[in-house]
């Protein structure tokens, strides 16, 4: 594995060599690393037959025989309205193999689920836990769902390949320069097995002094409306695919610098690749088009996030997953530079469910530096799906 993080640390030093190169440089690296890291996140085979035995004995008496639950006039326990229905794929795949293994061996409270159910840990040993888990795969018939295991940490800027529901609030606030802010509000929901759209508002505040007064002004920028498309992903090899199309509208103020004044369409490929050791690179290629190019020019945009995930207290604590980016974009216009920004960020899970998770990292440029601000970068984000914002801590 030593030599996946030493080939992926090569290929980011190539990457920096060649960026004048702009946009073949990206691709290449698209290319290259897909082609690399076809290595793959190898389950070990269990044994689902035993599985199977293990869930009659054990699990059936509250999870029922179909997996949807034990009828409740059967159970004693009132529902939490997080009880899984192992049946149903939009439930059960964004949830990683590990965050089951946990419930199932410490019990429910040890993610900030109900107590009701129980730990496991002293009646099974590791492999029959993995082998009940294999079990409760089979249960969701529909393997075109992509899996939780390739939700990879999200980065401050690259955009991930896993369709989400999720809402974030991110806010980059500049460090030198004219003082300045930007606050975006996201919201990410999934439809149908593959698909996910977005919405991005941006608020804007900004310092626009002279040399006679201070004056902040506030606003709403030029908001996103998307959709995000998986079209391929694999456990087996680790790695997801993504395309997104989607529109800016000119919502924001052009005379105050809050917008561009035009519709711009913007596409982008999002790629990323878990290793076993849950080393984790995304990358993401786009294009804004804005409609009208006498205001705002066309742009192409590449990034990348490297990654690392830590589980503090083996696996039971929290995750922390520090990740560094290169960010990368250029106007499509005659002698245009290429602006490349480098942002070292810590994620880390809050609550014990690991559904709110909190980021902060610097955004520092170092091409092009004239003009571009430096800027501290903090998002928190909620995981809806995973349980109300009050609820698993
Ligand atoms: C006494 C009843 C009971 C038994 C026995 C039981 N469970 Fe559960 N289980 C629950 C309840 C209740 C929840 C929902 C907890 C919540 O959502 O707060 C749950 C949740 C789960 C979850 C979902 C965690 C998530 O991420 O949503 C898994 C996985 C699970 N059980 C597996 C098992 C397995 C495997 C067995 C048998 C080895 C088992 N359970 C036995 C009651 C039980």
């Amino acid at each position: 594995m030593r030599k996946h993080v030493s080939q992926v640390m090569e290929l980011l030093k190539i990457r920096a060599l060649i960026k004048p190169a702009g946009v073949s440089a990206g691709l290449i690296i698209f290319a290259s690393t897909a082609l690399l890291f076809s290595q793959s996140i190898r389950e070990r085979s269990h044994d689902v037959k035993n599985g199977e035995r293990i869930y009659k004995s054990g699990c059936i008496a509250c999870h029922g025989a179909t997996g949807q639950g034990a009828p409740e006039t059967l159970t004693e326990f009132k529902r939490p309205d997080t009880f899984p229905d192992f049946t149903r794929c939009d439930q059960t795949t964004p949830e990683p193999n590990s965050a089951w293994k946990d419930v199932i061996a410490h019990g429910g409270p040890a993610r900030g689920f109900s107590q009701i159910m129980p730990a496991f840990g002293e009646l099974l040993a590791s492999d029959q836990i993995d082998d009940v888990i294999a079990y409760l795969r089979t249960l969701c018939r529909n393997t075109h769902w992509a899996r939780g295991e390739l939700n990879l940490p999200r980065a401050l800027i690259t955009e991930k390949a896993f369709p989400e529901d999720e809402e974030v609030i991110s806010t980059a606030i500049n460090t030198h320069g004219a003082p300045g802010n930007t606050t975006d509000i996201i919201h990410e929901q999934r439809f149908g097995v593959h698909n996910q759209i977005e919405v991005d508002v941006p608020i804007e505040f900004q310092d626009q002094s002279n040399a006679q007064s201070h004056t902040w002004y506030g606003g709403v920028g030029d908001a996103t409306l998307g959709i995000k498309r998986e079209m391929f992903s694999s456990l087996r090899t680790g790695s997801i695919l993504s395309l997104f199309g989607g529109v800016i509208v000119p919502s924001g103020s052009r005379s105050r610098g809050f917008g561009t004044g035009t519709t711009t369409f913007e596409t982008f490929a999002a790629f990323d690749q878990l290793f076993p050791t849950n080393t984790f690179v995304q990358l993401q290629a786009g294009v804004d088009l804005p409609r009208h190019t006498d205001i705002a020019p066309q742009t192409v945009f590449w990034r990348a996030a490297l990654g690392q995930s830590f589980a503090a207290d083996h696996g039971l604590g929290r995750l922390w997953s520090p990740m560094v980016e290169f960010v990368a974009d250029r106007d499509l216009v005659d002698g245009a530079k290429t602006n490349w920004n480098v942002v070292p960020q810590m994620q880390v899970t809050i609550s014990r469910r690991q559904h709110i998770r909190a980021n902060l990292g610097f955004n520092q440029p170092f091409t092009n530096t004239r003009g571009r601000q430096n800027q501290v970068v903090f998002y928190l984000l909620w995981d809806w799906a995973d349980g109300k914002l009050l609820k698993g801590w």
